[in-house]
């Protein structure tokens, strides 16, 4: 039997950050830290994320920045460990990075410098490695929690679940912490892919697969309530709608609903935009096909053919716009800023950067993550009902997250 005081299941982001925090916090305490991981290969998601430069946080994180059944609950975690502190650990390892735009800071070379830090980190911890290794089963008995796993049975006084999200099976990511957590008598909110493309009927977006490749600056909203907008760019698929705008505003979809686009390129309610046009176009002698083109000039012209063709009635784009009364302006400028379409579907977590819902954070404790059932238990990371948006924040979670976690098992009380 392997004994250790703190074992960390899942060696992605918030696993090795935590077993590094817990493994140097604990110097000198004789504390024995183990790192478990089923994946031949170490760090995945790291390794493919932000293309392959890792979007590792954001200048400016808060509460804000995230889905979660309780919008607080991420506060304390996210305050105590800033973005600052990890820009820190990473210049302490002299990793270049640069800022795009956002706020979103990338690793200048490869998303491969950060895994190494981590690695780099956790040995300076000693925390030892159990890969590529699975658990088969978990007891919790006398302040202990014994392990059966193919590395033989393990026993910890402390266990941390970092198993991550759904998102992309095919390198590693298992359901096992949200079973491990009902097991021990935890509750789940609903999981479903979020920061993922949108997809439509293939007879509604028939007349849209043309469009596939083109991308424009747009605002996107999702159709729950608490949905904001973001400002960011559209990208038309073969299947429907990607890029940034439509991933941010998925997170914030719920089946059967619509999402709203506006394509103004400006943000303009469409009572707004109506009467603007609607004096830019007095006396002018233009036709309206001609004269869109120019308000739109920020289109790219295979969407404003579309548009034409499938948004008018037939023979409407050749009407002078000076004939136009005030209800055409508003049917127009509503098409145009407040585009309403209901997908059928996502592409799912094949796609899906996050996944959205998980550990109800009722359960834990926001100061350290600690299990409200079990004593010694923590949940950190992706499988917590804590979704960010896209931009580093999924990342800072996972670091601050990890840290909440290696506080509380080293001054439990504090
Ligand atoms: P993570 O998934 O990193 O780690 C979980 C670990 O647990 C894995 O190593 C896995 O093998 C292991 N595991 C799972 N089940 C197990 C089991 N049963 N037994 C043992 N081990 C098990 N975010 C961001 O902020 N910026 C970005 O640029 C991107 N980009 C991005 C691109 C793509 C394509 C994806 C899919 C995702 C992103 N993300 C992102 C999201 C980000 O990758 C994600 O939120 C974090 O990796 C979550 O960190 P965790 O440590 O919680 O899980």
């Amino acid at each position: 039997m392997r004994t250790f005081d703190v074992l960390v299941i899942g060696a992605g982001a918030a696993g090795m950050h935590c077993a590094a925090q817990v493994g140097q916090g604990a110097a000198g305490r004789g504390w024995r830290v183990g790192l478990l991981d089923h994946a031949e290969k170490l760090a995945e998601k790291i390794r493919i994320s932000g293309g392959g430069r890792c979007n590792f946080t954001n200048r400016t994180v808060g509460p804000d920045n995230f889905v979660s059944a309780d919008p607080a609950f991420a506060r304390m975690a996210l305050k105590a460990y800033t973005p600052n502190h990890f820009i820190a650990l990473v210049r302490k390892h002299h990793i270049p990075f640069h800022e795009k735009h956002k706020g979103q800071l990338f690793c200048d070379r490869s998303s491969e410098d950060l895994i190494a830090m981590l690695q780099r980190e956790c040995q300076d911890a000693g925390v030892q490695w159990l890969k590529p290794h699975s658990v088969t089963a978990v007891q919790w008995a006398d302040g202990c929690f014994r392990l059966d796993s193919t590395a033989g049975p393990l026993q910890a006084r402390h266990l941390v679940v970092a198993t991550g999200g759904l998102p992309v099976p095919k390198i590693g990511a298992t359901d096992w912490g949200l079973h491990l957590a009902k097991q021990f008598g935890h509750r789940l909110i609903d999981t479903r892919p979020a920061l993922v493309p949108l997809t439509f009927d293939a007879a509604h977006w028939a007349p849209f697969v043309e469009l596939a490749g083109v991308s424009l600056p747009v605002h996107s909203r999702g159709s729950e309530p608490a949905a904001p907008w973001f400002d960011e760019d559209l990208l038309f698929t073969h299947r429907g709608l990607s890029g940034p705008a439509v991933l941010q505003a998925s997170s914030y979809w719920s089946p059967g609903q619509p999402i709203s686009l506006n394509l103004a390129g400006q943000d303009v309610s469409p009572t707004e935009l109506a009467a603007q046009w609607a004096g830019l176009a007095s006396g002018s002698r233009a036709q309206l096909d001609n004269w869109m083109a120019q308000q739109l000039a920020h289109w790219p012209r295979r969407l404003l053919n579309t548009w034409l063709n499938t948004s008018l009635p037939e023979g409407f784009a050749q009407r002078r716009v000076a004939e136009l009364g005030k209800k055409h302006w508003l049917a127009l400028a509503e098409q145009v800023a407040q585009w309403q379409l209901v997908p059928t579907g996502t592409e799912g977590y094949r796609k899906a950067e996050v996944m959205r819902g998980g550990v109800a954070t009722a359960d834990l404790n926001p100061k350290t993550l600690a299990s409200r059932k079990v004593p010694g238990l923590y949940f950190i990371g992706e499988v917590v009902d804590v979704t960010g948006w896209l931009g580093g924040y999924n990342f800072q979670w996972a670091w601050a997250s990890a840290v909440a976690a290696a506080r509380g098992i080293l001054a439990p009380g504090a």
